[in-house]
């Protein structure tokens, strides 16, 4: 039977990190500059692991696995994961930051991956680069993506809206994509982990981000596409549309229905989770799947997360909690 959660609700989602290795260092998220301990080979979830654990939560109703990082296109023949994930569970994606999707999109596409969100703060070389802290060329993301569509993959672009530094970009965004067919995503600026500077002040908010669009297009609310998802989708008159995920200014955390993995094997019952439940000591233990399957289901009965509702309230009180970075659990 699906578990609920103290608040009721049920798991529908598995989000994999399948390294915490990144070949950018975006500043809200990875910044330049700091002392990363990156996991050891041995420490990391062999691909038989990842896939007993989805064989495993399939049962606890999981229906929908994403892949992650760091990022994931950096983990070798990850399309023998995806291969693996496929027989199990049909809804399959990955979120990268598409700098190698040119070379990697059709072994993973023939392998069963029909859908990538590929991270884009920027459509300006020079901005990016500095977003990014590499010198990075958005040409070599837009192949990707090109290629990706060419080959018949769902494409939808992430793009982190800081004020000050990119939001001046949502109407290129908008521009950009909706010849292309490809849903953006606006996201507000998190206060994921503890590293990436981030204030309110900084966030330029869901209400800005429709304000800005709606000054130059008729735009027609859409809602959430189903229960428990991150996007309040909009459309223009073309019948394009867009999402924006507005974790600080209008929570979602009622319906959310998602598990976290990270790449070493441990289980978040938040993004803004500060500790993990080891579930690696236990694949690693020979115990039989029903053990596993208990285990995942006490964690999921025991959460009652709901940060993003509780932030401001912290914030006010200047209660700071110690939370995990977002390389190390993918968004
Ligand atoms: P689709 O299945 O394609 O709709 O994707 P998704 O909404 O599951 O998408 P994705 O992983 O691309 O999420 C987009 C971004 O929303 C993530 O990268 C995070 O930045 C943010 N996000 C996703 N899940 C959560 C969540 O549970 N809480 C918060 N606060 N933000 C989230
Ligand atoms: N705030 C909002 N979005 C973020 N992402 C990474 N860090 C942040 C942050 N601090 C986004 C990336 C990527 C996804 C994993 O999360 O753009 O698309
Ligand atoms: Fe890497 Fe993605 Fe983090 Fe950027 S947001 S540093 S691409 S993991
Ligand atoms: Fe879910 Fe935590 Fe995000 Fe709320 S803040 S939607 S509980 S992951």
């Amino acid at each position: 039977m699906t578990p609920s959660d103290k608040l009721g609700r049920e798991l529908r989602d598995l989000r994999i990190s399948l390294t915490d290795r990144c070949n950018l260092r975006c500043f809200f998220c990875m910044p330049e500059g700091q002392e990363y301990e990156f996991l050891k080979r041995e420490e990391i979830l062999s691909f038989e692991e990842i896939a007993r654990v989805v064989r495993i939560v399939k049962n606890l109703g999981v229906k929908k696995v994403r892949l992650t990082g760091g990022e994931p296109l950096l983990r070798r023949h990850l399309e023998k994961l995806v291969g693996m994930i496929r027989e199990e569970v049909e809804d399959i994606a990955l979120t990268t930051n598409g700098l190698l999707l040119k070379e990697k999109i059709k072994d993973l596409f023939f392998a069963g991956l029909k859908r990538v969100t590929v991270s884009l703060p920027s459509l300006r070389d020079e901005r990016l680069s500095r977003i990014v802290s590499r010198n990075v060329k958005v040409g070599q993301i837009l192949e990707g993506i090109y290629k990706s569509i060419e080959i018949g993959v769902l494409v939808k672009v992430n793009m982190c809206v800081v004020k000050g530094v990119n939001e001046d970009e949502i109407l290129d965004f908008v521009e950009f994509f909706r010849p292309l067919r490809v849903e953006v995503r606006f996201i507000e600026f998190m206060d994921v982990g503890n590293l990436n500077g981030w204030s309110l002040e900084r966030v330029f908010s869901a209400k800005d981000i429709l304000q800005t669009i709606s000054s130059h297009y008729k735009v027609q609310p859409l809602g959430r596409s189903k229960k428990g998802e991150t996007a309040n989708r909009f459309s223009l008159e073309d019948g394009y549309t867009f999402g924006i995920i507005a974790s600080v200014t209008e929570p979602f955390c009622g319906e959310c229905n998602r598990l976290r993995l990270t790449a070493d094997g441990k289980l978040l019952t938040c993004l803004f989770a500060s500790k993990g439940y080891d579930l690696k000591s236990l694949l690693r233990a020979g115990v039989e799947d029903s053990q596993i399957e208990n285990f995942i289901r006490t964690v999921w009965e025991n959460r009652s997360d709901k940060y993003s509702e509780e932030r401001l309230e912290l914030l006010k009180k200047g209660i700071k909690p110690k939370k995990i970075e977002m390389f190390k659990i993918g968004g």
